[in-house]
């Protein structure tokens, strides 16, 4: 069966044509990057007005790209939160009304959860029950999944998001929009241990993370020696990937599962990817991600979890909302 996924949270527009929830027949994604860069962040209503503009053209790339056509559709998945409300309202609009036009029935995903299902368009697929570190620029979730459909917040950031903690120490160092590709190039240039900043671990046993007080500390550091900014990087970093393995490890192990998935657009990162294989393999887990580009917001993930949760028996009505907090 054929997904058609639509994906308009926060600063992409994209679609994709998924079949059975496994195989990405396309994956179209149109950054806004470019647009927001100049504000150092997304501007919500220049999102908005832009997902108008490129809602449709994408997914007619899509269906293109995919050989397909909407009556091949079996599914339309869509973004319904949480996010942008504005931006959200497009996508989840384009959904209903093809929907409405084929016939066809819809899945309203909670884009966390597409995160997750990224990892369900590989070769190799997480077996449940597993443990998930969900870390983007809005989030810093660890997740147990019990089975398909059984979701458990194990962990939550208090403060700021691992992305949003990269993006806010690439502005104080001076890098561009988004920041963690930005901090992750000049991290290598840099040396981790020559500048020891603090690692939250907070109460014993808790796998809720605090990244404010690592970001007030490099601040710090920066106005004292604004020349050490690769050492400051990578110094950042390796503290970031300290808090997220070891927590993901406890997380894992008291759960007593064999597998650890990683998902959201700081999964992409290197450093975070290579030390928790290493931590894994030490410890006998297996660990899943997904290749960078599917970390990163798309509609193939989107695709995916619409098509596991309408296999599921879930349904989406045409009075399907937006909504900018959507809880697991
Ligand atoms: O999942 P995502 O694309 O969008 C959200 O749902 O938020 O995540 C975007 C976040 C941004 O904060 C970005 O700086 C961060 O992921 N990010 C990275 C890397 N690539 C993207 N953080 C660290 N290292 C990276 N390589
Ligand atoms: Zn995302």
């Amino acid at each position: 069966m054929l997904t058609l996924g639509i994906e308009t949270s926060c600063d992409e527009t994209a679609a994709a044509v998924v079949v059975d929830g496994r195989r990405i027949r396309s994956n179209v994604i149109a950054s806004q990057v470019p647009l927001h860069r100049k504000y150092g962040g997304v501007v919500p209503e220049i999102a908005s007005r832009r997902h108008l503009e490129l809602v449709l053209p994408v997914v007619a790339e899509a269906l293109e790209q995919a050989e397909a056509t909407l009556v091949d559709l079996g599914l339309v998945a869509v973004t319904v939160g949480p996010g942008l409300v504005g931006a959200l309202l497009v996508g989840v609009s384009a959904a209903k009304a093809i929907a409405f036009a084929r016939g066809l029935p819809l899945a309203g995903v909670n884009h966390l959860r597409g995160h997750v299902y990224a990892n369900f368009l590989q070769a190799e697929v997480p077996k449940f029950p597993f443990v998930c570190l969900v870390v983007s620029g809005g989030h810093t979730d660890l997740i147990y999944l019990g089975g398909p459909g059984e979701w458990e917040v194990l962990g939550r950031s208090r403060d700021d998001a691992a992305g949003e903690a990269f993006d806010k120490v690439a502005r104080i160092l001076g890098l561009g929009y988004p920041g963690g590709p930005q901090v992750e190039a000049l991290a290598h240039a840099g040396d981790s241990e020559r500048i020891a900043l603090p690692r939250a671990w907070l109460e014993a046993g808790s796998l809720d993370f605090s990244f404010s007080g690592l970001k007030t500390a490099v601040l710090q550091h920066w106005r004292r020696s604004p020349d050490r900014a690769a050492d400051l990087a990578a110094g950042f970093q390796s503290a970031v990937v300290d808090v997220l393995v070891r927590k993901t490890m406890t997380a894992a192990e008291s759960r007593g599962v064999s597998g650890i998935a990683l998902a959201g657009g700081v999964a992409s990162n290197r450093a975070l990817r290579e030390a928790m294989a290493a931590e894994a393999a030490t410890r006998g887990l297996r660990v899943y991600y997904p290749p960078p580009e599917l970390c990163t917001d798309n509609a193939a993930m989107i695709a995916a979890a619409g098509y596991h949760a309408f296999q599921r028996g879930e349904r989406a009505g045409l009075d399907l909302g937006a909504y900018a907090d959507l809880p697991w």
